[in-house]
């Protein structure tokens, strides 16, 4: 439980102490701020659907779904809070100021639930200090909360104070009951149009940033940590335009690109090596774009780089062309590995593409569902993810790569060193799959031609 609903104000040792005449003065003449406008958001109207979805697959059980709490960073100082997945889903709220809250669905008798929201409402200006003293809470500390009325007008779902959410008796919760966190997981699987506009904005708005990291690259080399500079940039442009990145940006140069999650981007940047950008914005409706483009530093790919990107998109055109209902999730990875281990077996890396001995170049798996969370959906069970098939309205990336350690003895010198993936975004359709993602060039000839526009070579 958060301490401050039973201890009180949130200060720090080195506040100042409050005067009693001050504390009167603060306590009063404040003009009404009513939110303005119409202030129902607009994916209250598709909540009520997916909490029924919820409710059908627990009758009579009580079920409680937390944001979250936030977590210290140090002293005082939180790290920002997002709410976690199920909760946006479920309630269409995914503000900083959601931490805290709770939703519930009480059994509303054999059959249903009623949802009701326990938030923190708006600090109140007539009694109490929190708005001015509670540095986790106070509305002149970390902004303005709705209160009780206004959070119910946005969800379209009744609202409680927090404080009485503690005196209800447990049920089955989000956060720790495997049930209810796998059936969470499985109802958002398929996405409903509104989803899938939200994603199509979030790669929309990283299409954006990969142009910036692009038009940043004469910068970026002059940086001795040029891939922290890219970082730098790509995150610009996800704060700017949504709630930030939707997991931590890989801005991975040389040989940098054969760690598959290289976030620690402290390298230098040289126009002899290939960079390996994967990165999504996240909208603020928290729906996260991933996707990776590996670029030629210098705008032009040398004949080894170009074979190994052109063995990886052979990979991943392959992978997109077993995307389609009824396919199973391992088809589109199974035709991505076999185009690799052929290509392998064609080098004469590997002595036959048979067998799995390809995967100490590829280490990992071609692709995962996409959504709320970056590796959407991911404690749905085997039986719907792992070894389900595809389902129209689903989203998900297909990203195979290769990955040549630079310490690698069973390969040629020339190809030690060289990680490449390619990371697209689709969503599965009737017939097939559309590619979210095709404003950012694939082909090697359709990289160097944008990257040639964007830095006006
Ligand atoms: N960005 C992490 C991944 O591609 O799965
Ligand atoms: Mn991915
Ligand atoms: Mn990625």
């Amino acid at each position: 439980m958060d301490d401050s609903i039973t201890t009180g104000i949130r200060a720090a040792s080195h506040d100042l102490p409050v005067s009693a005449e001050l504390a009167a003065f603060l306590s009063g003449r404040w003009a009404a701020t009513p939110l303005p406008g119409d202030i129902r958001l607009p994916v209250a109207e598709l909540t009520p659907a997916r909490r029924a979805r919820l409710s059908a697959r627990f009758p009579g059980e009580r079920l409680v779904i937390p944001a979250g709490e936030l977590k210290v960073r140090s002293n005082d100082c939180d790290y920002r809070f997002r709410p976690h997945s199920a909760y946006a889903w479920l309630t269409g709220l995914t503000g900083e100021d959601q931490a805290g809250h709770v939703l519930v669905l009480e059994p509303d008798g054999p059959h249903g639930h009623e949802p009701v929201l326990y938030v923190r409402p708006r600090s109140p200006r007539d009694g109490g200090d929190e708005f001015y003293r509670d540095r986790r809470h106070g509305e002149f500390w970390v902004g303005r909360r709705p209160d009780l009325a206004e959070a119910e007008r946005m969800t379209g779902i009744r609202c409680a104070h927090l404080a009485a959410h503690h005196k209800l008796p447990p049920g089955r919760d989000a956060l720790t009951d495997p049930e209810l966190t796998s059936v969470l997981s499985e109802l958002r699987l398929v996405k409903d149009v509104w989803e899938v506009a939200q994603l199509q904005l979030a790669v929309d708005h990283t299409v954006s940033g990969f142009e910036d990291v692009v038009q940043a690259l004469p910068r970026a080399f002059a940086h001795p940590r040029g891939e922290r500079w890219i970082e730098g940039v790509f995150g610009l442009r996800a704060r700017a335009e949504g709630n930030g990145t939707g997991y931590e940006t890989i801005a991975a140069s040389g040989a940098h690109a054969c760690v598959l999650h290289w976030i620690r981007n402290d390298g230098p940047l040289d126009p002899g090596h290939l960079l390996l950008l994967d990165a999504g914005v996240e909208t603020d409706t928290l729906y996260t774009a991933d996707i990776t483009r590996t670029l030629p530093l210098s705008g032009r790919f040398s004949s080894v780089q170009r074979q190994v990107y052109e063995l990886v998109l052979a990979a991943q055109e392959a992978g997109i062309a077993a995307l389609k209902p009824g396919a199973r999730f391992r088809d589109f990875h199974q035709a991505c590995m076999r185009v690799i281990a052929e290509g392998l077996a064609d080098w004469g890396v590997l002595k036959s593409a048979d067998g799995d001995l390809h995967r100490r170049y590829t280490l990992c798996s071609s692709g995962h569902m996409l959504g709320l969370d970056v590796h959407d959906c991911a404690k749905a069970r085997a039986a719907a993810y792992l070894d389900g098939v595809l389902e129209e309205g689903q989203v998900l990336t297909v990203e195979p790569g290769l990955y040549l350690q630079p310490d690698d003895e069973t390969l040629p010198v020339e190809l030690r060193g060289i990680g490449v993936r390619i990371e697209d975004d689709l969503l599965v359709t009737a017939s097939g799959a559309r590619l979210l993602s095709g404003a950012l060039p694939r082909t090697p000839d359709a990289v160097e031609a944008w990257m040639g526009e964007l830095i006006g070579n």
